[in-house]
């Protein structure tokens, strides 16, 4: 009784300090004050629950960093908090208020005085608990928790204590309230309207041409706003405005309005698109802006040029597929000199195959020709027990369709990945992600859901185009997409993958937490220990990709359980902050990195993207992009698209098809890229080469053009280097000891140094 009048004296105390600091106040921070409980009761959603006894939490970090490692579960968020009404009596536009909850790890309600005022998450499976079947929604983990309410809704007390209580449900990361904002306040004008930028992409037209369609959205249902909208188009190098446009615009409410604006610019040149709405009564504007995107890679030429790998492994008696890569003026005509015993070229098509039965190293010399010349290369030949020489290139469902891959989307981005000439530069697997399973059947064998009617004939045809193609499974009883996993199946699955002709399998911790909740590393090398014993016996190079986000610091490990590559951080996102903060920390993996063994910080978030089944064009900007094509190839990373083939653009197609900058991937060396240089505005990455050259990567964090310098010193290199820019293939003769590279806002330059 006692306790219970302290702690309300508590309440009361510190509602009086937040009525009277909080009286003027557009924004009620939430980023404090937080109280926490692991478990589960519904009696936590109410104001009469006491939560006196209940620990505090941080809302900006996980709580698996705040002294509950390795808990996975329910756990709930409560706080008190007063809402006076001077907030709505002050706001610009009063109706709604908004209450901004970071992002949330896994799953979460939440409730405002004891009444669910939203919820986000997806069905998960948990054998131990399923009452979690309330979360029905395909929602994602990873997005901005933002619940609004009509300023009039009755569940808000103004000028009362409120309780906002979070009921959050973590599967297997981190758990919890994490990143930001935290905050309630009245949805102000910035809130409503939004220039929304990935809702098209840009076409180049003749001429230097380029037109860029952008959405105005107005997010109110009853807000109308009326002012002028401005946009420039402005040079990023001298800041000259090569486009202007000044506009009286109505926006009324729910208003979705596409513009389109087409100016000409050097294809080369970097340039902003800078949108602004200035409300005409209260003067307050809107503003954003876009990159517009620039071409740096001049296009293959007419003669033939061989790319790709240089080095390619191959076990005894497997099925040997390798496709000989070259550009130039069809037809090309490919033929190769002391090709092993066993093997085959198909001169039309360059496609090598057979199968070699002894183990040893085989030099054979390429060839291809045209009517305007020939290319020459030697193909390394390695047979032996290691397989993915150098990291896969190819496309993988995930990040541009989700759960809603199907046989037809996956034939219709093999077909683009040749139509396009992807090809070509060596991109080579085409990879099914979740959402292909069914159940397995009575004897054991899986069996693929409707959208997959014939997985062997789509092997084949992927197969046929030169390509390989690759399969998603779980070491658990279900995915992370709630679908099917090989929990106990592993031999049959493998053998089933074999039978339909499947290249690569990319194995997914997901449910397997809940058969090893705080599993120890020895824990979390069983289940793929099973599989790459269930893989090794069937007669298939089959790419083992371990997919677990890094725990157990896998890279130390991943070999060992013959990991031919291993996910080194949770999922990507298509923003600066997860692409920054995945790629600039792959340092402490480096060393693990080698042929057939490789860090992977996840894939690609170029081009038309969404895990669908809605597409948006990448938020990336244009120069975050060259950061991520440039970061992830120094990396020696497995290159895996994530973008709807079918829609490549000129800009990504290019940056996709650099033979320069994927030759730094394919680097035969296989050497990870080390961190030579950080600070807070850049950062220096540079990769040895096999023959003797360094790759270099110079990285600019700020939001402006930043000369980055280079101090030969730190990179190891005596004497004078010849220096080629890689994005623009061109050479730029010697250097000296000391040297600066002028860098776009968060952009890269790539460049090799040669001795
Ligand atoms: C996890 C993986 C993703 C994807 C999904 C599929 O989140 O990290 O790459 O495979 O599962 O459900």
């Amino acid at each position: 009784m006692r306790k219970m009048l302290i702690y309300a004296g508590i309440l009361a105390l510190s509602c009086f300090i937040a009525c009277k600091t909080n009286n003027e106040q557009s924004v009620l921070p939430l980023d404090s004050g937080w109280k926490f409980n692991t478990g589960d009761d519904q009696a936590w959603a109410t104001a009469a629950y006491n939560d006196g006894s209940w620990k505090t939490i941080d809302p900006k970090k996980n709580w698996e960093d705040q002294g509950y490692k390795g808990y996975d579960g329910f756990a709930w968020y409560r706080m008190h908090i007063m809402i006076p009404s001077s907030l709505k009596a002050n706001a610009f536009i009063k109706d709604s208020l908004q209450i901004q909850l970071g992002r949330i790890d896994d799953c979460d309600q939440v409730f405002l005085n004891g009444e669910l005022i939203g919820e986000n998450g997806r069905t998960i499976y948990n054998k131990k608990e399923p009452s979690i079947e309330f979360f029905k929604e395909q929602g994602r983990w990873y997005v901005d928790r933002r619940y609004v309410l009509a300023a009039n809704d009755p569940r808000i007390r103004w000028d009362q204590e409120n309780l906002i209580a979070i009921r959050s449900y973590d599967q297997g990361g981190a758990g919890g309230l994490n990143g930001k904002p935290f905050g309630i306040s009245m949805a102000d004008l910035q809130d409503h309207i939004k220039f929304d930028f990935s809702s098209a992409a840009f076409t180049f037209g003749s001429d230097s041409t380029i037109t860029k369609k952008f959405t105005i959205l107005n997010l109110s249902g009853t807000e109308e706003f009326k002012g002028k909208l401005t946009i420039d188009a402005i040079l990023n190098d001298n800041g000259i405005n090569i486009y202007s446009e000044c506009t009286g615009m109505d926006i009324t409410p729910k208003l979705k309005l596409e513009k389109s604006v087409t100016f000409k610019k050097n294809l080369a040149s970097p340039a902003t698109l800078k949108v602004t709405f200035t409300e005409s009564t209260s003067g307050k504007t809107i503003t954003d802006q876009f990159e517009i995107p620039y071409i740096l890679t001049p296009k293959p030429g007419l003669k033939p040029m061989i790319n790709g790998a240089k080095v390619f492994g191959v076990r005894p008696y497997s099925p040997f597929q390798f496709k000989v890569a070259a550009t130039g003026k069809p037809p090309l005509r490919y033929s190769a000199v002391d090709l092993p015993q066993g093997l085959m070229i198909d001169a039309a098509n360059g496609l090598i195959t057979g199968s070699l039965k002894k183990k040893g190293d085989y030099k054979v010399k390429l060839m291809v020709e045209n009517e305007l010349g020939f290319a020459r290369r030697e193909l390394k030949i390695v047979v032996g027990d290691v397989i993915s020489l150098t990291p896969p290139l190819g496309w993988n469902s995930w990040n541009c369709w989700g759960l809603s891959v199907s046989d037809q989307k996956i034939r219709q981005s093999a077909n683009a990945m040749k139509s396009s000439g992807l090809i070509d530069h060596g991109w080579t697997y085409i990879n099914i992600d979740d959402g292909w399973e069914d159940k397995h059947d009575k004897d054991g064998n899986i069996l693929t859901n409707a959208k997959f009617p014939n997985m062997k004939g789509l092997c084949s045809y992927v197969h046929s185009l030169g390509l390989k193609i690759g399969i998603y499974s779980s070491p658990g009883p279900k995915t992370c997409g709630g679908y099917e996993g090989s929990y106990t199946y592993e031999a049959k699955d493998a053998q089933n993958y074999a039978n339909w002709g499947i290249d690569y399998l990319k194995y997914d911790w997901c449910s397997y937490g809940t058969l090893a909740p705080k599993p120890s590393i020895d824990q979390m090398k069983e289940p793929y220990r099973e599989m790459k014993h269930a893989i090794r016996k069937v007669n298939r190079d089959i790419h083992y990709s371990l997919c677990q986000y890094g725990m157990g610091d896998v890279w130390g490990w991943g070999a060992e359980v013959d990991g031919n590559s291993w996910r080194t951080t949770g999922d990507i996102e298509d923003t600066w902050e997860s692409l920054s903060a995945i790629g600039f920390s792959q340092g402490k993996c480096s060393p693990w990195s080698a042929p057939g063994r490789w860090n992977d910080p996840d894939m690609l978030v170029v081009g038309w993207v969404g895990w669908g089944p809605a597409l948006h064009y990448t938020r990336l900007t244009t120069n975050e992009q060259y950061t991520h094509i440039t970061l992830w190839s120094l990396l020696a990373a497995p290159l895996l698209i994530g973008c709807d083939l079918s829609q490549l653009d000129a800009f990504t197609l290019n940056l996709l098809t650099n033979d320069e900058v994927l030759a730094v991937n394919q680097d035969p060396l296989g050497k990870q890229a080390v961190q030579i240089k950080k600070t807070d505005d850049y950062e220096i990455w540079a990769r040895d080469l096999e023959d003797g050259s360094q790759a270099i990567g110079l990285f600019n964090k700020t939001e402006k053009v930043y000369n980055v310098p280079v101090d030969l010193k730190d990179l190891n290199i005596k004497g004078k280097p010849v220096m080629r820019d890689l994005w623009s293939q061109a050479d730029l003769g010697k250097v000296c000891t000391h040297f600066e590279m002028k860098t776009q806002p968060h952009g890269a330059r790539m460049i090799r140094l040669t001795k």
